[in-house]
């Protein structure tokens, strides 16, 4: 049975007092359950203190990018052994506010993702269409290139520390959430397409977590979905009560 996987990705937001107290907050609600795991992924300013403020708790912290580099004069980025050493067990790579927003390419979040991993981090490797990709019908065209493309390399033992976050681009932030329908063909569709390319054995155990306006009223539909294994979820991880009701969404019924 595969666990569920509650992230939060607080993105560009926050003081460093907010980020505490939230931090507080979703260790103080989070017990330890090997069925249902929690992270969350503040910015990269306020990682020591919110690793500080999770420490003792069942809560994991990650952080929003890494470069693919060791170290180096790479103005503005962050390497993977500095993320492990503020805390961190996991990195967000691919998201669509990078691929999309800052033209990060397949080829460059493959790089990033093996160097990551050769580091030590665990990857939510994010990856989704565009709303005319999924107008055109070419999602499934889309996720192919995203997971062929990004994973190039990979091998199975590497996948024991990637997840795959299914983000659909046109409903992350914008109150329109995938239906269940939807999420569930794309999941299903992604670990059909990990089987292909690194068997049924890795397929069968990686964890696909959907995002893309996950709310307290949508979440328990989404997470009980057969393929689809947590959240990844912005907007509403920014408080305490409305991110731990998704994270409670996510027991078993
Ligand atoms: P959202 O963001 O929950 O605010 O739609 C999701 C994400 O960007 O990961």
């Amino acid at each position: 049975m595969r666990p569920k996987f509650i992230a939060g990705n607080w993105k560009m937001t926050s003081t460093l007092a907010q980020a505490k107290e939230l931090a507080a907050a979703v260790a103080k609600g989070t017990s330890a359950n090997p069925d249902l795991l929690v992270g969350v992924c503040p910015p990269f300013p306020w990682l020591t203190a919110v690793a500080e403020a999770l420490k003792g708790s069942a809560v994991q912290l990650g952080g929003q990018d890494c470069h693919y580099e060791k170290e180096g004069a790479f103005t503005g980025s962050v390497s993977p052994a500095m993320l492990l050493e503020a805390g961190c067990q996991w990195v967000i790579l691919g998201h669509s506010e990078r691929r999309h927003g800052l033209g990060e390419t397949d080829e460059l979040l493959n790089k990033k993702l093996k160097s990551a991993l050769a580091a030590g981090l665990k990857v939510i490797f994010c990856i989704g269409e565009l709303l005319a990709e999924r107008e055109a019908n070419t999602t499934e065209t889309v996720l192919d290139r995203q997971l062929t493309a990004g994973l190039v390399g990979i091998t199975p033992e590497h996948m024991k520390n990637v997840v795959i976050a299914y983000e659909p681009v046109w409903a992350i932030g914008t109150g329109k959430v995938a239906s269940p329908e939807q999420a569930q063909e794309a999941h299903a569709f992604v670990r059909g397409k990990i089987a292909s390319l690194l068997g049924e054995n890795t397929a069968k155990n990686v964890l696909i977590q959907y995002g893309g306006s996950v709310k307290p009223d949508n979440a328990a539909t989404l997470l009980h979905l057969p393929d689809v294994d947590g959240a990844l979820v912005g907007g509403a991880s920014l408080k305490a009560d409305t991110f731990l009701a998704i994270v409670n969404a996510g027991k078993r019924l």
